[in-house]
This record gives C-alpha cells, sequence and structure tokens, in this order.
C-alpha cells in the first residue's frame, strides 16, 4: 500500500457563541466593520473548565463513529495546536488517556495555524509507509486564550474549536501529495512571546499581530502553494472540485479562490460562524462539508493553511 486516505471525520465547538454584536458591547468595535473587513460575525468560546483534549476528545470520538473504528484501531495520535492542556505531556497524550486507547504512538505538532496541514501531512507519511495503520488526527484550539479582550485589533478575530480526522492505509488514493513550508524570518508579524520559567510568565502571554503583514502574506503564499500542489501532481485548478483553506479572513480566501479561478461556490467556508480557530479551522470546514454531502468520492480536495512562524502548507487529496 503506498497512500492514507480519510476514512472519518469529526468535530466539536463550544457552546457559548460570541457576536460581534456582544463585542460591541464590551469593546469600541462594531459589526460593519468586523464583517466587511473579515468576514466573522460570530465564534464559539470554550467555557472555562474546558481544555483543549475536551474539545479534541469530542471531535475525535466523532471522527471514529464515522470512520467505523474503534480505540483498538488506533494505532497514532497527532494533535496540532498552540493551546496545549499544559506544558507537558503532550495534549495527544491527554487525549490518548482520555479515549482510552492504550497502544500506539502520540504527540503534538505545533504549527500554529498550519497546524492541522502539517500534522496530516506528518501522519499520511507515516501511515502510507506502513508504520504505523490507523491514524487520528486533530486539529484543537481554546485559541480565546491567547487573546488580550481589550485589543480590538485582535481579539474580534479568533475563536475556539476542534476537528478530527481518521486515516487509514490504502492502495489507491486518498491523499495525493503534502506541500509543507516555513519562514521563521517572519516570526515577528504573529506570536505570542511569553514563555514559562522560574515560576513565571516571561514576555507577553498575549497574541501580537501585525495584520497586515499577515494579510500580505498569507495571500502570496496560499497562492503559491496551491500552485505547488497541482504541478506536483500534474493537474490544473479546474480539475479540483473544493477548496478547503485555513479560515481567517474571508477577503483572505476570496483572494486565494481568484488566484486560482475557483469560484465561491467551490470554496468551503465556516469563518463567518467559527472566527479563526487556527490548527482547529480546517478539519472543522472539512467536516462540515462532509456532512452535509458537499464533498463526495472521488472528489478532488486541497487543503491549506498559513500561521505563525510563519508556516504555510497544502494537501492535495481525492475524496
Ligand atoms: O491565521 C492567520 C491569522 N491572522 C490573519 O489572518 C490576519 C490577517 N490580517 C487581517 O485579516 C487584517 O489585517 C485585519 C482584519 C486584522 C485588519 O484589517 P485591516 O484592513 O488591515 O485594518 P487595519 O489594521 O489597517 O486597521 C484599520 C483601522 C484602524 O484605525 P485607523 O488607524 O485607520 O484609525 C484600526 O484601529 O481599523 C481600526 N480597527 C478596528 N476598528 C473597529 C482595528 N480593529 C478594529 C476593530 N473594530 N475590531
Amino acid at each position: 500500500m503506498r497512500y492514507s486516505r480519510i476514512v472519518g471525520t469529526g468535530s466539536y465547538l463550544p457552546e457559548r457563541i460570541v457576536t460581534n454584536t456582544e463585542l460591541e458591547s464590551r469593546i469600541d468595535t462594531n459589526d460593519a466593520w468586523i464583517v466587511s473587513r473579515t468576514g466573522i460575525e460570530a465564534r464559539h468560546v470554550a467555557a472555562e473548565q474546558e481544555s483543549t483534549s475536551d474539545l479534541a476528545q469530542r471531535a475525535a470520538e466523532r471522527a471514529m463513529e464515522a470512520a467505523g473504528v474503534t480505540t483498538d484501531d488506533i494505532d497514532l495520535i497527532i494533535v496540532a495546536t498552540t493551546t496545549s492542556d499544559m506544558v507537558f505531556p503532550s495534549t495527544a497524550c491527554i487525549l490518548q488517556a482520555k479515549l482510552g486507547i492504550k497502544q500506539g504512538a502520540a504527540f503534538d505538532v505545533q504549527a500554529v495555524c498550519t497546524g492541522f496541514i502539517y500534522a496530516l501531512a506528518t501522519a499520511d507519511k507515516m501511515v502510507a509507509s506502513g508504520m504505523h495503520k490507523c491514524a487520528l488526527v486533530v486539529g484543537a484550539e481554546v485559541f480565546s486564550r491567547l487573546l488580550d479582550w481589550n485589543d480590538r485589533r485582535t481579539c474580534v478575530l479568533f475563536g475556539d474549536g476542534a476537528g478530527a480526522v481518521v486515516i487509514k492505509q490504502s492502495d489507491e488514493p486518498g491523499i495525493y501529495s503534502s506541500h509543507l513550508h516555513a519562514d521563521g524570518n517572519y516570526a515577528h508579524i504573529l506570536r505570542v512571546t511569553g514563555g514559562i520559567a522560574e515560576g513565571k510568565v516571561r514576555g507577553n502571554p498575549y497574541l501580537e499581530m501585525d495584520g497586515q503583514a499577515v494579510f500580505k502574506l498569507a495571500v502570496r503564499v496560499l497562492g503559491e502553494c496551491a500552485q505547488e500542489a497541482l504541478a506536483h501532481n500534474g493537474m490544473s485548478s479546474d480539475q479540483l472540485d473544493w477548496l478547503i483553506p485555513h479560515q481567517a479572513n474571508m477577503r483572505i480566501i476570496k483572494a486565494t479562490a481568484d488566484r486560482l479561478k475557483l469560484p465561491m461556490e467551490q470554496v468551503v467556508t465556516t469563518v463567518a460562524r467559527h472566527g479563526n480557530t487556527s490548527a482547529a479551522s480546517v478539519p472543522l470546514a472539512l467536516d462540515a462539508a462532509v456532512r452535509d454531502g458537499r464533498v463526495q468520492p472521488g472528489q478532488n480536495v486541497m487543503l491549506q493553511g498559513v500561521g505563525g512562524g510563519m508556516t504555510w502548507g497544502s494537501i492535495l487529496l481525492r475524496w
């Protein structure tokens, strides 16, 4: 077997929904600004006692149910997150225990909003090679906890959630190819500098962003790595059925679709209802489109991420 394929998807969003109108009552912002600049109307925010691994667990259980696999089948867990429950152990190990899984490997991947793309690319190689047979790949975040809720430039943009897929070995694609990139020279345009040392947080514990620099880089690299994935597989964009990009900003998504000459009807978007859920955004959008029947067997799907690092990447697959 040379390939891996996704055999089930699942997702979970915390109950509490924070609308733009609610934010208007708390900070100097307004619904019209947020909608026109980002397309975001609302986001979900985790309850105080909910952790990333709790969200991940719900999404993982739904993905395993959809895939028809049990805890005995899973021999690899990769969790993409920037908001791990604790410094260590990894959220993947915590999730493994919560799911009652005792075998296999479990680790986290940190590539911020590109995390799920990095995690799925890694799991694909580990499963396609035969090293592991059945992997759970999760993107889960409580990003709301990295935000200064008095900073209108950042707090309106993000939300919490989790998405998961189960992948298995396959004779047929499945995942055609993955294309991952990073450029640490752009670390300063999107970051949380805080770290823990000697019992204290050192640096700023809140997200800092140069919004316009991130915007420009995102539009450029998403266009480039979409073309890279298509060229690698000898395909053109008219052979794509679905683009499922990172859900940060509707204007970035539209610009990427324009560059691919792809109509918006073929682009899955959840950013209006979810905001930017970082590593969870792509699997959340994928699960939505699978469950409502938009994504059908045999279709070509491109997943894309871009985020802190800066990191970016795309995965081309046949559903
Ligand atoms: O996963 C990647 C994560 N990050 C991103 O994808 C972010 C990419 N960047 C963006 O999406 C956009 O740059 C933003 C949506 C963050 C900002 O849009 P912009 O068009 O670049 O706005 P701006 O930063 O140039 O701000 C324009 C104005 C400023 O006022 P002045 O200086 O012109 O008076 C801001 O203070 O809008 C003001 N502003 C707001 N007004 C109302 C900034 N945030 C808000 C707000 N509500 N929430």
